[in-house]
Protein backbone atom coordinates (compact mmCIF):
# COMPACT_ATOMS: atom_id res chain seq x y z
CA UNK A 1 0.00 0.00 0.00
CA UNK A 2 1.45 3.73 -0.96
CA UNK A 3 1.88 5.64 1.65
CA UNK A 4 1.07 9.50 1.06
CA UNK A 5 3.88 11.81 2.35
CA UNK A 6 4.63 15.82 2.65
CA UNK A 7 7.78 17.64 2.54
CA UNK A 8 8.15 20.78 5.68
CA UNK A 9 11.34 22.69 3.73
CA UNK A 10 10.91 21.42 0.41
CA UNK A 11 12.58 23.95 -1.07
CA UNK A 12 15.78 23.82 0.23
CA UNK A 13 18.88 21.59 0.17
CA UNK A 14 17.31 18.93 2.22
CA UNK A 15 13.96 19.14 0.73
CA UNK A 16 15.17 18.63 -2.93
CA UNK A 17 16.61 15.53 -1.68
CA UNK A 18 13.68 14.29 -0.22
CA UNK A 19 12.11 14.76 -3.73
CA UNK A 20 15.02 12.96 -5.29
CA UNK A 21 14.92 9.97 -3.35
CA UNK A 22 11.14 9.50 -3.07
CA UNK A 23 11.20 9.52 -6.60
CA UNK A 24 10.58 5.89 -7.41
CA UNK A 25 10.00 4.97 -3.66
CA UNK A 26 8.14 1.22 -3.38
CA UNK A 27 6.21 2.67 -0.26
CA UNK A 28 6.13 6.51 0.12
CA UNK A 29 4.70 9.10 -2.40
CA UNK A 30 4.99 12.96 -2.25
CA UNK A 31 1.65 14.40 -2.24
CA UNK A 32 2.36 17.70 0.01
CA UNK A 33 5.17 20.32 -0.17
CA UNK A 34 5.36 22.51 2.33
CA UNK A 35 7.68 26.15 2.86
CA UNK A 36 8.18 29.64 3.60
CA UNK A 37 5.31 32.24 3.16
CA UNK A 38 8.00 33.44 0.20
CA UNK A 39 7.41 30.15 -1.57
CA UNK A 40 3.57 29.67 -0.47
CA UNK A 41 1.45 29.96 -3.57
CA UNK A 42 3.99 29.34 -5.91
CA UNK A 43 4.42 26.02 -8.14
CA UNK A 44 7.34 23.66 -6.76
CA UNK A 45 9.54 24.38 -10.03
CA UNK A 46 9.13 28.51 -9.47
CA UNK A 47 9.68 28.43 -5.84
CA UNK A 48 12.86 26.32 -5.66
CA UNK A 49 16.29 26.95 -7.43
CA UNK A 50 16.73 22.93 -8.20
CA UNK A 51 20.55 22.10 -7.81
CA UNK A 52 20.47 18.05 -7.72
CA UNK A 53 21.61 16.03 -10.86
CA UNK A 54 18.44 13.72 -10.82
CA UNK A 55 15.86 15.41 -12.77
CA UNK A 56 13.42 17.18 -10.74
CA UNK A 57 9.94 15.08 -11.45
CA UNK A 58 7.60 16.23 -13.34
CA UNK A 59 4.33 15.53 -10.63
CA UNK A 60 6.32 17.57 -8.43
CA UNK A 61 7.73 20.52 -10.75
CA UNK A 62 4.39 21.66 -10.97
CA UNK A 63 2.53 21.17 -7.50
CA UNK A 64 1.83 23.96 -5.58
CA UNK A 65 4.09 24.99 -2.25
CA UNK A 66 1.63 25.59 1.10
CA UNK A 67 2.43 27.57 3.77
CA UNK A 68 4.27 25.77 6.70
CA UNK A 69 0.90 25.14 8.77
CA UNK A 70 -0.84 21.60 9.71
CA UNK A 71 -4.16 21.03 7.69
CA UNK A 72 -3.74 20.29 4.55
CA UNK A 73 -0.97 17.70 4.40
CA UNK A 74 -0.65 14.00 4.97
CA UNK A 75 -0.15 12.04 8.47
CA UNK A 76 3.55 11.44 7.59
CA UNK A 77 5.68 14.64 6.78
CA UNK A 78 9.19 14.82 6.18
CA UNK A 79 11.38 18.00 7.69
CA UNK A 80 14.10 19.46 6.35
CA UNK A 81 12.96 23.07 8.07
CA UNK A 82 15.60 25.93 8.78
CA UNK A 83 16.46 25.10 12.75
CA UNK A 84 15.27 28.98 13.09
CA UNK A 85 11.96 27.30 12.22
CA UNK A 86 11.38 24.23 12.84
CA UNK A 87 10.97 24.48 16.83
CA UNK A 88 7.62 25.68 16.85
CA UNK A 89 6.34 24.34 13.30
CA UNK A 90 7.17 20.58 13.88
CA UNK A 91 5.66 21.14 17.19
CA UNK A 92 2.43 22.49 15.99
CA UNK A 93 2.15 19.37 13.13
CA UNK A 94 3.07 16.45 15.89
CA UNK A 95 0.26 18.29 17.92
CA UNK A 96 -1.88 18.14 15.39
CA UNK A 97 -1.63 14.40 14.65
CA UNK A 98 1.03 14.41 12.30
CA UNK A 99 4.48 12.06 12.18
CA UNK A 100 7.78 14.04 12.08
CA UNK A 101 10.59 12.63 10.91
CA UNK A 102 13.07 15.38 11.15
CA UNK A 103 16.30 16.89 10.03
CA UNK A 104 16.29 19.75 12.35
CA UNK A 105 18.37 20.12 15.62
CA UNK A 106 15.57 21.40 17.62
CA UNK A 107 14.45 18.48 18.78
CA UNK A 108 17.20 15.63 18.98
CA UNK A 109 17.90 16.22 22.25
CA UNK A 110 14.83 15.98 23.93
CA UNK A 111 15.04 13.47 26.24
CA UNK A 112 11.83 12.01 24.78
CA UNK A 113 12.93 12.09 21.07
CA UNK A 114 14.54 9.50 19.27
CA UNK A 115 17.81 10.06 17.79
CA UNK A 116 18.06 7.26 15.43
CA UNK A 117 20.65 5.46 12.81
CA UNK A 118 18.85 2.59 12.52
CA UNK A 119 21.85 0.50 11.98
CA UNK A 120 23.26 1.68 15.59
CA UNK A 121 20.09 2.41 17.77
CA UNK A 122 16.64 1.17 16.35
CA UNK A 123 15.61 0.26 20.04
CA UNK A 124 15.58 3.81 20.61
CA UNK A 125 11.81 3.77 19.01
CA UNK A 126 11.17 2.57 22.49
CA UNK A 127 10.93 6.21 23.49
CA UNK A 128 7.74 7.23 21.61
CA UNK A 129 5.71 5.33 24.39
CA UNK A 130 7.72 8.13 26.97
CA UNK A 131 6.90 10.97 24.35
CA UNK A 132 3.00 9.75 24.06
CA UNK A 133 2.85 10.15 27.92
CA UNK A 134 4.66 13.26 28.38
CA UNK A 135 3.34 15.71 25.20
CA UNK A 136 -0.19 16.72 24.63
CA UNK A 137 0.65 15.58 20.98
CA UNK A 138 -1.69 13.57 18.95
CA UNK A 139 1.27 12.80 16.93
CA UNK A 140 5.34 12.13 17.43
CA UNK A 141 8.65 13.80 16.49
CA UNK A 142 11.47 11.41 15.41
CA UNK A 143 15.03 12.79 14.15
CA UNK A 144 18.22 11.82 12.62
CA UNK A 145 21.51 13.46 13.54
CA UNK A 146 23.57 16.06 12.40
CA UNK A 147 25.26 15.47 8.97
CA UNK A 148 28.77 15.14 10.42
CA UNK A 149 27.87 13.76 13.53
CA UNK A 150 26.19 10.38 11.73
CA UNK A 151 29.35 9.71 10.02
CA UNK A 152 31.64 9.64 13.13
CA UNK A 153 28.86 7.54 15.47
CA UNK A 154 29.02 5.22 12.08
CA UNK A 155 32.23 4.73 12.20
CA UNK A 156 32.11 3.91 16.51
CA UNK A 157 29.59 1.74 16.74
CA UNK A 158 30.95 -1.25 15.94
CA UNK A 159 34.01 -0.68 17.73
CA UNK A 160 31.42 0.06 21.49
CA UNK A 161 32.73 -4.24 22.25
CA UNK A 162 35.92 -3.04 22.27
CA UNK A 163 35.76 -0.36 25.27
CA UNK A 164 35.42 3.30 23.52
CA UNK A 165 37.31 5.82 25.78
CA UNK A 166 38.32 8.99 23.95
CA UNK A 167 38.24 10.10 20.60
CA UNK A 168 38.97 13.46 18.48
CA UNK A 169 37.25 14.33 15.19
CA UNK A 170 37.98 17.17 12.53
CA UNK A 171 36.27 17.43 10.09
CA UNK A 172 36.12 19.25 6.77
CA UNK A 173 32.30 19.67 5.32
CA UNK A 174 30.72 20.25 2.35
CA UNK A 175 29.60 23.38 1.26
CA UNK A 176 26.10 21.66 0.62
CA UNK A 177 25.89 21.30 4.22
CA UNK A 178 25.07 24.97 4.30
CA UNK A 179 21.64 24.66 2.70
CA UNK A 180 21.74 26.50 -0.50
CA UNK A 181 22.94 29.36 -1.83
CA UNK A 182 25.18 28.72 1.54
CA UNK A 183 28.76 30.22 2.10
CA UNK A 184 29.58 32.77 -0.52
CA UNK A 185 31.83 32.03 -2.90
CA UNK A 186 34.19 34.08 -2.06
CA UNK A 187 35.07 32.98 1.55
CA UNK A 188 34.94 29.20 0.50
CA UNK A 189 37.01 28.93 -2.87
CA UNK A 190 40.63 28.12 -1.67
CA UNK A 191 39.74 28.47 1.41
CA UNK A 192 39.04 26.65 4.83
CA UNK A 193 36.44 28.39 7.48
CA UNK A 194 37.23 26.63 10.69
CA UNK A 195 34.02 27.31 12.42
CA UNK A 196 30.69 26.16 11.65
CA UNK A 197 27.80 28.20 13.61
CA UNK A 198 24.79 26.73 15.16
CA UNK A 199 26.38 24.85 17.81
CA UNK A 200 28.20 21.89 14.92
CA UNK A 201 31.02 21.14 17.41
CA UNK A 202 29.01 20.72 20.22
CA UNK A 203 26.67 18.87 18.46
CA UNK A 204 29.30 16.10 17.54
CA UNK A 205 29.93 15.96 21.01
CA UNK A 206 26.68 15.49 22.43
CA UNK A 207 24.43 13.52 19.64
CA UNK A 208 27.27 11.12 19.36
CA UNK A 209 26.99 9.98 23.14
CA UNK A 210 23.02 9.73 22.87
CA UNK A 211 22.84 7.83 19.63
CA UNK A 212 26.02 5.55 21.06
CA UNK A 213 24.21 4.93 24.54
CA UNK A 214 21.77 2.40 25.99
CA UNK A 215 18.13 2.65 27.05
CA UNK A 216 17.53 2.55 30.51
CA UNK A 217 14.44 3.18 32.67
CA UNK A 218 12.68 4.97 29.96
CA UNK A 219 15.10 6.78 28.93
CA UNK A 220 19.05 7.23 27.05
CA UNK A 221 22.05 6.60 29.34
CA UNK A 222 24.55 8.56 27.09
CA UNK A 223 27.66 6.62 26.43
CA UNK A 224 30.82 7.67 28.24
CA UNK A 225 33.16 8.26 25.46
CA UNK A 226 34.78 11.27 25.83
CA UNK A 227 34.80 13.11 22.42
CA UNK A 228 36.57 16.35 21.22
CA UNK A 229 35.40 17.74 18.08
CA UNK A 230 37.02 20.77 16.06
CA UNK A 231 34.71 21.59 12.62
CA UNK A 232 35.63 23.18 9.52
CA UNK A 233 34.07 23.86 6.04
CA UNK A 234 36.09 22.99 2.97
CA UNK A 235 35.35 23.72 -0.75
CA UNK A 236 33.30 20.14 -1.31
CA UNK A 237 30.27 20.27 -2.91
CA UNK A 238 28.76 16.92 -1.07
CA UNK A 239 30.41 14.71 1.41
CA UNK A 240 31.54 15.29 5.02
CA UNK A 241 34.90 13.70 5.90
CA UNK A 242 36.07 13.15 9.08
CA UNK A 243 39.74 13.11 10.44
CA UNK A 244 39.25 10.40 13.14
CA UNK A 245 41.42 9.21 16.82
CA UNK A 246 40.30 6.63 19.34
CA UNK A 247 40.96 5.57 22.28
CA UNK A 248 39.87 2.03 23.67
CA UNK A 249 39.61 0.17 27.57
CA UNK A 250 41.24 -2.95 25.65
CA UNK A 251 42.75 -1.88 22.30
CA UNK A 252 41.97 -4.42 19.52
CA UNK A 253 44.61 -5.09 16.41
CA UNK A 254 44.18 -2.86 13.15
CA UNK A 255 42.73 -6.67 11.55
CA UNK A 256 39.56 -6.55 14.85
CA UNK A 257 38.80 -2.92 13.54
CA UNK A 258 38.35 -3.32 9.96
CA UNK A 259 36.30 -6.73 10.92
CA UNK A 260 34.51 -4.94 13.12
CA UNK A 261 33.02 -2.41 10.31
CA UNK A 262 32.87 -4.91 7.61
CA UNK A 263 30.37 -7.29 9.69
CA UNK A 264 28.69 -4.49 10.52
CA UNK A 265 24.53 -4.82 10.41
CA UNK A 266 21.54 -3.51 12.00
CA UNK A 267 18.04 -3.70 11.67
CA UNK A 268 17.58 -2.36 8.25
CA UNK A 269 20.05 -4.89 6.67
CA UNK A 270 17.87 -7.57 8.89
CA UNK A 271 14.33 -6.01 7.49
CA UNK A 272 15.85 -5.51 4.04
CA UNK A 273 14.42 -1.93 4.18
CA UNK A 274 14.49 -0.05 0.38
CA UNK A 275 16.94 2.61 1.48
CA UNK A 276 19.59 -0.03 3.83
CA UNK A 277 22.92 0.01 2.29
CA UNK A 278 23.86 -3.92 1.89
CA UNK A 279 26.95 -2.69 3.61
CA UNK A 280 26.40 0.01 5.95
CA UNK A 281 30.02 0.58 6.17
CA UNK A 282 33.26 -0.11 4.06
CA UNK A 283 36.44 -0.20 4.55
CA UNK A 284 38.41 0.71 1.41
CA UNK A 285 42.15 -0.12 1.43
CA UNK A 286 43.45 2.25 -1.29
CA UNK A 287 46.16 4.31 0.62
CA UNK A 288 44.33 7.41 -0.90
CA UNK A 289 41.00 6.79 0.25
CA UNK A 290 38.24 7.55 1.25
CA UNK A 291 37.53 11.11 -0.54
CA UNK A 292 34.29 13.28 -1.15
CA UNK A 293 34.04 12.96 -4.97
CA UNK A 294 34.81 8.99 -5.59
CA UNK A 295 32.71 7.73 -2.20
CA UNK A 296 30.05 10.24 -1.35
CA UNK A 297 28.21 8.94 -3.47
CA UNK A 298 28.29 4.80 -3.51
CA UNK A 299 25.56 2.65 -2.44
CA UNK A 300 23.31 5.73 -3.50
CA UNK A 301 24.76 8.21 -1.04
CA UNK A 302 24.06 5.69 2.22
CA UNK A 303 27.21 4.06 3.04
CA UNK A 304 30.38 5.23 5.29
CA UNK A 305 33.21 4.92 3.97
CA UNK A 306 36.00 4.17 6.06
CA UNK A 307 40.10 4.54 5.23
CA UNK A 308 43.89 4.80 6.49
CA UNK A 309 43.38 3.09 9.90
CA UNK A 310 46.61 3.26 11.45
CA UNK A 311 48.07 3.57 15.07
CA UNK A 312 47.89 6.87 16.48
CA UNK A 313 50.52 7.70 18.93
CA UNK A 314 48.45 10.38 21.16
CA UNK A 315 45.35 7.46 21.47
CA UNK A 316 45.09 4.09 20.24
CA UNK A 317 43.80 4.25 16.19
CA UNK A 318 43.43 6.79 13.85
CA UNK A 319 41.47 6.26 10.39
CA UNK A 320 39.25 8.48 7.70
CA UNK A 321 35.67 8.23 7.51
CA UNK A 322 33.41 9.80 4.73
CA UNK A 323 29.57 10.10 4.34
CA UNK A 324 27.60 12.01 1.65
CA UNK A 325 25.99 14.73 4.14
CA UNK A 326 22.49 15.37 2.67
CA UNK A 327 21.67 11.90 1.68
CA UNK A 328 23.00 9.71 4.84
CA UNK A 329 23.07 12.71 6.83
CA UNK A 330 19.90 13.97 6.31
CA UNK A 331 17.22 13.23 3.29
CA UNK A 332 18.40 9.24 3.14
CA UNK A 333 19.07 9.20 6.79
CA UNK A 334 15.12 10.23 7.05
CA UNK A 335 13.40 7.95 4.95
CA UNK A 336 15.68 5.49 6.28
CA UNK A 337 13.68 6.31 9.72
CA UNK A 338 10.40 6.19 8.41
CA UNK A 339 10.82 3.11 6.84
CA UNK A 340 12.07 1.39 9.65
CA UNK A 341 8.61 3.27 11.84
CA UNK A 342 6.73 1.36 9.61
CA UNK A 343 8.23 -1.94 9.18
CA UNK A 344 8.04 -1.87 13.13
CA UNK A 345 4.07 -1.10 12.99
CA UNK A 346 4.88 2.78 14.26
CA UNK A 347 3.42 4.73 11.55
N1 LIG B 1 22.32 20.40 4.25
C1 LIG B 1 22.70 19.38 5.01
O1 LIG B 1 23.66 18.64 4.71
C2 LIG B 1 21.96 19.06 6.29
C3 LIG B 1 22.26 17.88 6.93
C4 LIG B 1 21.59 17.52 8.11
C5 LIG B 1 20.64 18.37 8.62
N2 LIG B 1 20.35 19.56 7.99
C6 LIG B 1 19.31 20.39 8.59
O2 LIG B 1 18.17 20.34 7.72
C7 LIG B 1 17.50 21.61 7.73
C8 LIG B 1 17.42 22.15 6.30
O3 LIG B 1 18.74 22.37 5.81
P1 LIG B 1 18.99 22.85 4.31
O4 LIG B 1 20.46 22.71 4.10
O5 LIG B 1 18.05 22.16 3.39
O6 LIG B 1 18.57 24.41 4.41
P2 LIG B 1 18.02 25.40 3.26
O7 LIG B 1 18.50 24.99 1.91
O8 LIG B 1 18.33 26.77 3.74
O9 LIG B 1 16.41 25.18 3.31
C9 LIG B 1 15.61 25.63 4.39
C10 LIG B 1 14.15 25.32 4.16
O10 LIG B 1 13.40 25.86 5.26
C11 LIG B 1 12.35 26.69 4.73
N3 LIG B 1 12.06 27.82 5.63
C12 LIG B 1 12.90 28.83 5.99
N4 LIG B 1 12.24 29.71 6.78
C13 LIG B 1 10.97 29.25 6.91
C14 LIG B 1 9.81 29.73 7.59
N5 LIG B 1 9.80 30.88 8.29
N6 LIG B 1 8.67 28.99 7.50
C15 LIG B 1 8.64 27.83 6.78
N7 LIG B 1 9.70 27.35 6.11
C16 LIG B 1 10.86 28.04 6.18
C17 LIG B 1 12.86 27.19 3.40
O11 LIG B 1 11.77 27.60 2.60
P3 LIG B 1 11.90 28.84 1.53
O12 LIG B 1 12.65 28.29 0.34
O13 LIG B 1 10.50 29.16 1.22
O14 LIG B 1 12.65 29.93 2.22
C18 LIG B 1 13.56 25.94 2.88
O15 LIG B 1 12.62 25.05 2.31
C19 LIG B 1 18.26 22.51 8.68
O16 LIG B 1 17.66 22.45 9.95
C20 LIG B 1 19.66 21.88 8.70
O17 LIG B 1 20.35 22.15 9.88
C21 LIG B 1 20.98 19.91 6.83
Amino acid sequence: MTIEVGILGATGMVGQQFIALLANHPWFKVTWLGASERSAGKVYSEATSWRLPARLPDDVATRGVDAATPGRAPKLVFSGLDSSVAGEIEGAFAQAGHVIVSNSRNYRMEADVPLLIPEVNADHLALLKQQTRSRAWKGRIVTNPNCAVVVHAMALAPLRRFGLKTTTITTLQAISGAGYPGVASWDILGNVIPYIGGGEEEKVETETRKILGCLRDGGVEPHPIVISAQTTRVGVQNGHTGSISVGFEHPPSADAIVEAWRTFRGRPQELDLPSAPPQPIVYLTEPNRPQPALDADQDRGMRISIGRLRPCPVLDFKFIALGHNTIRGAAGAAILNAELMRAEGLL
